[in-house]
């Protein structure tokens, strides 16, 4: 279990994943110190650009964990994955969240507000925020990645 005093989120989304994010701001985030990084409407942005705050704000040690969303959560995984020290995880639902922390010790989720409903996207993240690293033989699979 994860102190929520301790655990500094950032967050960010495209258009596609704005409501999305919103409503998890509002809902299980709500107790946490939440650094928004945008989008904040509904027009067109580019992900990567979004990816790229989070992604910076999590390396830098200015948040411990960050979530990403937009339509598929792929983009934002293929483009958090290329800053350094991040481990960005995309997961339809709470089982692959739940692996991507305990084996990868993954530090940035990455969801599909197209492809995961509210609610389950809403699960997926109290499962990702509360599943401690598992660390020993992980422990060494995830140092090679780095
Ligand atoms: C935007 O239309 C869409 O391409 C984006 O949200 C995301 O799904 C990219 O991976």
């Amino acid at each position: 279990m994860v102190d929520k005093e301790d655990l500094r989120i950032a967050i960010g989304a495209d258009h596609a994943g704005f409501p999305l994010k919103q409503a998890l701001i509002d809902s299980v985030l709500k107790d946490y110190e939440v650094i928004d990084l945008g989008t904040n409407s509904t027009d067109p942005v580019d992900y990567p650009d979004i990816a790229r705050k989070v992604a910076t704000v999590v390396s830098a040690g200015r948040a411990k964990m960050g979530i990403l969303i937009c339509g598929t959560g792929i983009g934002m995984a293929i483009a958090a994955g290329k800053v350094r020290r991040i481990r960005a995880a995309r997961c339809t639902e709470p089982f692959s969240a739940e692996l991507s922390r305990r084996h990868n010790d993954a530090n940035v989720l990455c969801l599909g507000a197209r492809v995961t409903g509210v609610e389950m996207a809403k699960r997926t993240v109290e499962v990702w925020l509360n599943t401690p690293f598992d660390g020993g033989r992980h422990a060494r699979r995830v140092e090679k990645i780095e």
